[in-house]
């Protein structure tokens, strides 16, 4: 048996690779297309595991992903290719159409040929699992309850309108094809690995290197901050036992404001490496705010946790702790990352 994962050099494929292989021995083809985001230093530890098969490649190559399934026959497909960065997405939306929405849906039907001519009992296990976000629902107002399943589509950015799509879409080949399909819809995720123009990253690296911490607007919108191990275990979870065509919502019932992120990671920092120069928190810049910024998002978890028992292993605390250290850790990783294409970005972004 194998399972083919999508966008696994990227933060969150990355770490679901790694971790899979700390609790099965199944063999993973990992597809991805290497771009600014896709870092195989991330999978280094593996060395030349046999169990890793790695694949540079587009979800958009049908040709590619028809000769991969039939070379490989998985089991199932987890789908987390994609641009992901809301910022990115205000600047150029093209290529957020094109990998979310257009890679997506040749994904699914490269997807569904393979799984057309499956024997009765392998068609029957067949797994398409659809990796989403909470950014989907839109935004929350102040004392709204969190998102369940059954909330309405409101996405506000070229990135939430994509990622929207492409939830369509695989909701749509399960009800017309019958593909077995199982969508996660994740609130924003943390830990290593994670790509240095997000926000928990960014501050990590930019108050290490003495720059300024840019916080958008007043700072005050708030994000529900789940470990990225969790989002992983939730993933399984799904992947093993979620009913077909269904949704499941993970989140780890962490609601921050922004400034309470980055007030945390400078505390943190002034604990673990004090700057001569003073506390961190120095560093905090107020600067313009993003455009269509979605003021709140907050996911009810109860779904996943009733029907499949899962929940969060690390506390907010825990997890933003082991994040810091592990950036501590891995400057190489950092300096790796911070390329010329990183440079331009954050010229572009920040001036
Ligand atoms: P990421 O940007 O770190 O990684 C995306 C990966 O996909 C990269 O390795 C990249 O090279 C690869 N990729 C991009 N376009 C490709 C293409 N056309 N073909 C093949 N590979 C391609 O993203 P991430 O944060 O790891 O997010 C992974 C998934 O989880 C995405 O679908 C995202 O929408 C979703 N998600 C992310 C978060 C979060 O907080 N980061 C929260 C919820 C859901
Ligand atoms: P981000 O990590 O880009 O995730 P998302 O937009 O998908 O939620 O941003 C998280 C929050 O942090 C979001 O409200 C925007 C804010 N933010 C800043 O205030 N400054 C920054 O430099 C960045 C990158 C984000």
């Amino acid at each position: 048996m194998t399972i083919l994962v999508t966008g696994g050099a990227g933060f969150i494929g990355s770490n679901f690779v790694l971790d899979w292989f700390k609790t099965s021995d199944e063999p993973v083809v990992n597809l991805d297309a290497l771009t600014y985001a896709g870092n195989l230093a991330n999978l280094a530890s593996l060395g030349r595991d046999a169990r890793h098969i790695f694949v540079k490649g587009d979800i958009g190559d049908r040709a590619l992903l028809e000769g991969l399934l039939a070379a490989h026959k998985p089991r199932a497909v987890i789908h987390f290719a994609a641009e992901s960065h809301v910022d990115r997405s205000i600047h150029g939306p093209g290529a957020f159409m094109k990998t979310n929405i257009d890679g997506t849906f040749t994904l699914l039907e490269a997807t569904r040929g393979h799984w057309s001519g499956l024997a009765a009992d392998d068609k029957a296990s067949f797994r398409f699992h659809h990796v989403s976000t909470d950014e989907v629902y839109g935004s929350l107002a102040p004392h709204a309850p969190a998102f369940t399943e059954t909330h309405p589509y409101e996405p506000n950015s070229p990135y939430s309108a994509s990622k929207a799509a492409s939830d369509h879409l695989v909701r749509a080949w399960h009800h017309t094809y019958g593909l077995p399909v199982l969508t996660t819809n994740c609130s924003n995720n943390y830990g290593p690995f994670h790509f240095p123009e997000k926000l928990t990253p960014l501050m990590i690296v930019n108050a290490l290197a003495g720059k300024p911490l840019p916080v958008y607007g007043d700072g005050q919108q708030i994000r529900d901050w789940l470990y990225v191990t969790d989002h992983c275990s939730g993933i399984r979870a799904v992947l093993a036992g979620g009913r077909l065509g269904e949704t499941y919502n993970i989140g780890g019932w962490n609601e921050k404001a922004n400034i309470d992120i980055v007030k945390t990671v400078c505390a943190l920092l002034d604990e673990l490496r004090p700057d001569p120069a003073g506390p961190y928190a120095r560093l905090i810049t107020y600067v313009t705010d993003r455009p269509g910024h979605d003021r709140r998002y907050a996911i009810d978890a109860h779904k996943i946790e009733r029907e499949l028992g899962w929940r969060p292993a690390e506390t907010f605390e825990t997890g933003i702790r082991k994040t810091v250290i592990w950036y501590l850790a891995n400057a190489d990783w950092v300096a790796d990352v911070q390329s010329g294409a990183y440079r331009a970005w954050v010229d572009q972004q920040y001036g």
